[in-house]
């Protein structure tokens, strides 16, 4: 097969590396006085490899956990119904929680989760973005933890695909055809 093309990088390795860096001292922080493992929930797929970088820079005890949602179904437009196609493995009643994402677009995946999570009575659910395009949000939705602020492009690498693809990029670039 062909190599594949190259985009234009929006987000270089180097600034992505500030980016972990920073969101792990401020995480670190925030959790310093915690008293039971921190539970670090990454959203399948987007989430991995933002995932993997930002837990190895957060220096408080943690555990991880997965969840896969679909919120699209078939569809390209979002249906607004979250569906849970793989939950936690544990429980999370009485524990700190920190929901992690690549990228909060409309912001409806993050607001239905954290409704659902918040049901099953946590001590406290906070939730971090790698990026954030606020112009798509359709609700409202408070971003404890962002790693940066993008605008209407879309981007890809890092975790990010346009069908399935370039989540390998180890940068974050603007896909165009
Ligand atoms: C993308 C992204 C977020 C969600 C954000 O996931 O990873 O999970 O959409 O969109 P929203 O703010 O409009 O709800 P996608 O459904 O493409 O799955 P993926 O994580 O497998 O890429």
């Amino acid at each position: 097969m062909k190599k594949q093309k190259d985009f234009s990088v929006l987000i270089s390795q180097q600034e992505i590396a500030e980016i972990i860096t920073r969101l792990g001292t401020e995480l670190t922080d925030f959790y310093q006085d915690i008293e039971r493992e921190l539970i670090v929930v990454g959203l399948l797929r987007g989430s991995f490899i933002f995932m993997a970088d930002l837990i190895r820079a957060i220096d408080v005890p943690l555990v991880v956990d997965f969840m896969t949602v679909s919120s699209y179904g078939d569809g390209t437009v979002s249906s607004g119904d979250v569906k849970v196609v793989m939950d936690l493995d544990s429980s999370i009643e009485g524990r700190d929680v920190l929901l992690v994402e690549d990228i909060v677009d409309t912001g409806r995946t993050f607001s239905k989760v954290v409704r659902m999570l918040k049901n099953r009575n946590p001590n406290s659910v906070r939730i971090c973005s790698f990026l954030s395009k606020p112009s798509a949000h359709k609700v409202p939705i408070n971003i404890d933890f962002c790693g940066r602020v993008v605008g209407d492009e879309f981007v890809i690498g890092y975790g990010l695909d346009y069908a399935q693809k370039y989540r390998e990029l180890p940068y974050v670039g603007i896909w165009e055809e």
